[in-house]
């Protein structure tokens, strides 16, 4: 595989595909612009992509000189550029094959997934640039002065970016298959702590940015391979000690890593929109990463260490206690309660998204706004288990955007509000996050529910805890009625009520 001749119109094509996703995310930041957002990001890579195909056309033979496309044409290797074409093939039917088919519960798993294939992709696109630097055009042919064998010598500069793309892919595809296994459930959410994980951590860490030091020196196979096997090693080890509550920002420091694997790697293939989109990818994942640790009142080093969540049965759905009293309510009761309030604050959580509640949830609001009462909607920003989880589905039931507020434009309203209505919510909702400094959670900012005159709790059972495998006071108090039920049976029996 070759370059053509530089053109100025690729520079031109990538700068507008750079362009696009700049929009795009721009687009993705607010719920009424997101879909503008997705189609600048497609329009982009459709354009980054082409550009690529067009100006790497796969050859037989040597460099061409000029814009002799005649000639080019006459070169073309129709086997590589019909494998080209078949690997598009397959990966865009898997692609939307499983966009179609997706749960919207199962989109974080899926996210991890797909970052898992990033990071493997740049391990591959290193390791053939090690493997046939000269194809790669980053190696010079040097004859050997002793064996007069020829030797391809690997510029240091390009050893430095494969070295760091290699490290940082693998990371990336080992940290994500975790992350997958333990978001679908396949390994449990708790953390798995190894005796001495801090130190082993920190010595494969340093012992891999040694050998890419190294490697700019000696280019032997076995530097570039115990680099990439201890990356693999290490993208392992951080991510198992990582607890359920953690792992949206585990998964956001993924997608971070992904993008620099991407930008690492579009300087081995001379590729600008592939630095520009991983360099973007990269930083955006980090300030969300940033943005969440926040949101999680949790320093990013914390993250990192790993541990959260180490409560018995975390994420699991094990047994909380249920030895003190509490009040149960029904359909016909929450309907009461809410038809004859001034405001109700609803606060969905990852138990609406698995009951997919959201349609008949906003028929429930539009039922109480015909018998006058205020509706708004509390969204936590780490609520579900992805960003922007609940305002996804919220979007997608056509809740109008502007009755739905962040926690810190809401919780003040909780005290002066009649009902918070919480469905399939519960860490967001912790009042433990604010006093027990033992909780897992401690620290966390979250919605202030238990200061309405009334909370409605809908959930399916006393037993079930949330995410971070805790129990929740708000369950015990006076003013709480829990409705135990689907979350989608209760609202439906809710709306009816009402009728
Ligand atoms: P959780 O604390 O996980 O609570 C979910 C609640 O929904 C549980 O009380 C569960 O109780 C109930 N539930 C489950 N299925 C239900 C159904 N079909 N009908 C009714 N209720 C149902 O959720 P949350 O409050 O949204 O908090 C999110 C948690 O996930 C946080 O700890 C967060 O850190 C973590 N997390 C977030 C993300 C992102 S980025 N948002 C990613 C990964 C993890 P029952 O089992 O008794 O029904």
């Amino acid at each position: 595989m070759e370059h053509v001749a530089v053109n100025p119109w690729v520079a031109l094509a990538y700068l507008i595909a750079g362009v696009c996703f700049i929009l795009a995310l721009r687009g993705l930041s607010s719920p009424t612009t997101s879909q503008r957002g997705n189609r600048f990001g497609m329009i982009g890579m459709g354009i980054a992509v082409v550009t690529t195909l067009v100006t790497h056309v796969p050859v037989t033979t040597t460099l061409i000189e000029g814009y002799d496309y005649a000639a080019l044409i006459a070169r073309i290797d129709y086997v590589a550029a019909l494998e080209i074409v078949a690997a598009i093939a397959i990966g865009a039917v898997i692609g939307v094959t499983t966009a179609r088919r997706i749960a919207m519960t199962a989109m974080p798993q899926l996210v991890a997934a797909f970052h898992s294939l990033v990071g493997l992709a740049a391990v591959l696109v290193a390791a053939a640039a090690f493997l046939n630097p000269v194809a790669f055009g980053i190696a010079r042919i040097l004859v050997d002065p002793l064996s007069g064998t020829p030797l391809a010598y690997i510029l240091p500069v390009s050893r430095i970016e494969m070295g760091l793309g290699v490290a940082i892919g693998a990371i990336t595809f080992s940290g994500s298959v975790i992350a997958f296994l333990k978001l679908n459930g396949n390994m449990g959410g708790a953390p798995i702590m190894l005796p001495g994980r801090h130190v082993i951590n920190l010595g494969v860490l340093a012992a891999i940015l040694l050998l890419v030091a190294y490697f700019t020196v000696d280019q032997s196979p076995w530097v570039f391979w115990t680099i990439t096997i201890l990356s693999f090693a290490i993208g392992f080890l951080l991510i198992i000690p990582i607890g359920g509550a953690d792992m949206p920002v585990v998964v956001s420091m993924l997608n971070s890593y992904s993008g620099w694997a991407a930008a690492a790697m579009g300087f081995t293939l001379h590729n600008s929109a592939m630095i520009i989109t991983g360099a973007l990818v990269g930083s955006s994942g980090a300030i969300l990463s940033y943005i969440m640790c926040r949101a999680m009142n949790r320093s990013f080093i914390s993250v990192i260490a790993g541990g959260f969540g180490s409560a018995p049965d975390a994420g699991a759905g094990g047994a909380a206690k249920v030895d003190r009293p509490w009040k149960r309510g029904s359909a016909e009761d929450a309907a009461f309660l809410m038809s004859q309030a001034e405001q109700v604050i609803i606060v969905p959580g990852y138990g609406m998204a698995v009951a997919q509640a959201q349609h008949v949830l906003r028929e429930m609001a539009d039922k109480l706004k015909e018998h006058g009462v205020r509706v708004k909607y509390a969204i936590h920003p780490v609520a579900g288990r992805m960003p922007g989880h609940m305002n996804v589905l919220l979007a997608e039931a056509n809740v109008p955007y502007d009755e739905v507020f962040e926690l810190e434009d809401i919780n003040s309203e909780f005290a002066q509000t009649d009902v918070a209505f919480v469905i399939g919510a519960n860490d967001v909702t912790n009042p433990a996050a604010k006093t027990d400094k033992t909780s897992p959670i401690y620290g966390m900012p979250v919605l202030d529910v238990e200061k309405a005159k009334t909370v409605l709790f809908v959930k399916r059972s006393m037993g079930g805890v949330g995410y971070a495998g805790v129990d929740n006071d708000v369950f015990y108090m006076d003013n709480t009625m829990m409705l135990l039920a689907d979350a989608k049976k209760m609202v439906e029996e809710i709306v009816k009520s009402l009728d």
